[in-house]
């Protein structure tokens, strides 16, 4: 039987028969501001605050005070759960600018030809108090981890092989941190059709977040390896509270 986790959006617990399976590896996709932020900052607070989890959010895009103040207007208080020490901020938006900067952290990196390895690394062996930030986070005791969002990162590898490497190195930094993790990345569209990508093979289990050209919001359980789930696709709303999931409600795509 697998221990299951909740993810606080309680339509989508329902989707899942409880929760997103422990120490797994989700993936959540979406386009542009179909909610991935919100999703994971919603895990992450439900899970500190009704479960007393401690909980990391890894940033690829946003800066502390944007996520702090975004997260506020729902009224999320993160500030308060990280004094509590039941949430921890990892800015590592600065691999966004590489290679224009030369530096990061103690590690120097920059130029075109910046290796798959150097940048992974670049995440998760740059220091944070003295520490690479993989065993930073282990040492904290991390449950639930979000890392937000990797396509910025992806992109950097045209090759498919590099792409996929370098998804499977990513994969491995989170797996040996042993906390349940959501990642996020970018839906990729090709006219009505939605591509396939890697990281939706590599990963345990795959959640897409659609706006339809209806402007109607519709979220789907792609995939979620050992459990059965509820798959056909269903509405969800972004309001005051966060995201809510309608499970008992069905979508006609047309
Ligand atoms: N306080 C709020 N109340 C209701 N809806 C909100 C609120 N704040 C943001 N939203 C909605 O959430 C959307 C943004 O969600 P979010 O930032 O999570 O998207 P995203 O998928 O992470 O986008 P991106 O790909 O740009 O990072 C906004 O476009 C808006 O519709
Ligand atoms: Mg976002």
């Amino acid at each position: 039987m697998v221990t299951k986790v909740e993810t606080g959006i309680s339509g989508l617990d329902m989707m899942l028969r409880g929760g997103f399976p422990e120490g797994r590896m989700v993936l959540l996709m979406g386009g542009p501001g179909t909610g991935k932020t919100v999703f994971c900052s919603q895990f992450l607070h439900y899970g500190a605050t009704k479960k007393g989890m401690k909980t990391v959010y890894i940033s690829l895009d946003e800066t502390k005070s944007d996520f702090l103040q975004e997260m506020l207007t729902f009224g999320w208080n993160f500030k308060e759960l990280e004094q509590d020490n039941r949430f921890t901020f990892i800015d590592a938006s600065y691999v966004r600018r590489i290679p224009e900067e030369a530096r990061v952290g103690k590690l120097r990196v920059g130029g075109k030809d910046l290796a798959r390895e150097r940048l992974i690394d670049s995440i998760f062996k740059t220091f944070e108090g003295g520490r690479a930030i993989d065993r930073f986070i282990g040492d904290l005791g991390a449950q639930l981890v979000v890392l937000d969002s990797i396509s910025g990162l992806l992109f950097r590898f045209p090759e498919a092989w590099e792409k996929r490497q370098a998804i499977l190195d990513i994969l491995e930094a989170l797996k040996n941190i042993g906390a349940t993790c959501l990642i996020t990345s970018e839906a990729i569209s090709i006219g009505e059709e939605r591509q396939v990508q890697p990281e939706e093979y590599l990963c345990h289990g795959a959640i897409l977040l659609q706006t339809l050209r209806t402007g109607n919001r519709v979220a789907s359980i792609l995939k979620m390896r050992g459990t059965e789930v509820d798959s056909a696709p269903r509405p969800y709303l972004i309001g005051q509270t966060g995201i809510e999931i309608y499970a008992e409600q069905s979508v006609y795509k047309t």
